[in-house]
């Protein structure tokens, strides 16, 4: 049989060495008996890879609202909206094994159908996969923070990757972030705000009052058990002019 976890393991390590600033490092973590029987069962009814992957509407089978969560973590968000919203397409995306084992698993027990899975950069998989003016939300939600300063420069949200996921989404389309860190909602804001075809929903300067549809999450617990503070935004794609 096939080892997938290897297989998933050496393509995320290919990427590592040809791209030297991420916003991840892949750590080991052990998986447990059900997130790698999940691995190895679930992976072909819910898995993609990007460079492999068919178009988005012959993935789901329809044309339905699509919305991408960059780094899932455990998954619990993502099945969360999922069941909620069955008339939406969901594409989860994160490195992390375990995350990724532990969310096919739930999948699989909430016999959920609008979900599929990458294990990839994210900014590989918006890149190469996800079409122009395709999305009608993009969820990040509590990245790795990189609190030291001279890891900064691995924070997920700088302007690349805004104006990446700006040219992805739909006039009309969401773009929701949430961190527990200050200064990078700090970031977050200023990056966005800056961001030309992004529209701040809660005017100019301000975060989100409320958290909007997202679900609580495992970091937004952890933050909150230590006292964190959670900022929220959400801004809409607006047509530019030509
Ligand atoms: C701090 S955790 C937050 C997880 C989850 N959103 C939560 O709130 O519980 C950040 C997650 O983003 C993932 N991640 C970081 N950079 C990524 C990237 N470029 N592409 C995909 N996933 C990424 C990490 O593997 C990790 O699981």
């Amino acid at each position: 049989m096939v080892n997938l976890a290897h297989l998933l393991t050496d393509s995320v390590h290919a990427l590592t060495v040809q791209r030297p600033i991420r916003s991840f490092v892949i750590r080991g973590g052990r998986l447990t008996t059900a997130q790698r029987r999940a691995l190895d069962s679930l992976w072909s009814r819910y898995g993609l890879e990007a460079a492999l992957a068919p178009a988005w509407d012959q993935v789901f089978g329809r044309c339905a609202p699509r919305f991408v969560e960059v780094g899932f973590g455990n998954g619990d968000a993502l099945l969360g909206l999922a069941a909620r919203h069955p008339e939406r397409d969901y594409l989860g995306i994160d490195v992390h094994l375990p995350g990724v084992g532990r969310l096919l698993g739930g999948l699989e027990a909430r016999a959920l159908r609008n979900v599929r899975v990458m294990r990839q950069d994210a900014v590989e998989v918006f890149e190469r996969w996800i079409p122009d003016a395709s999305l009608d939300g993009v969820y990040v939600w509590f990245p790795d923070p990189w609190p030291k300063k001279r890891h900064h420069k691995r924070r997920l949200v700088q302007p690349p990757f805004a104006g990446l996921v700006t040219s992805k989404l739909k006039v009309g389309g969401l773009f929701h972030l949430a961190t527990d860190w200050e200064h990078y909602a700090g970031q977050m804001l200023d990056v966005t705000e800056h961001q030309e075809g992004l529209v701040n929903l809660a005017g100019e300067g301000r975060f989100a009052v409320g958290q909007g549809e997202r679900p609580p999450t495992r970091f937004q617990r952890r933050g909150e058990r230590l006292g964190h503070r959670v900022w929220d935004l959400m801004l809409e794609k607006r047509p530019t002019e030509a």
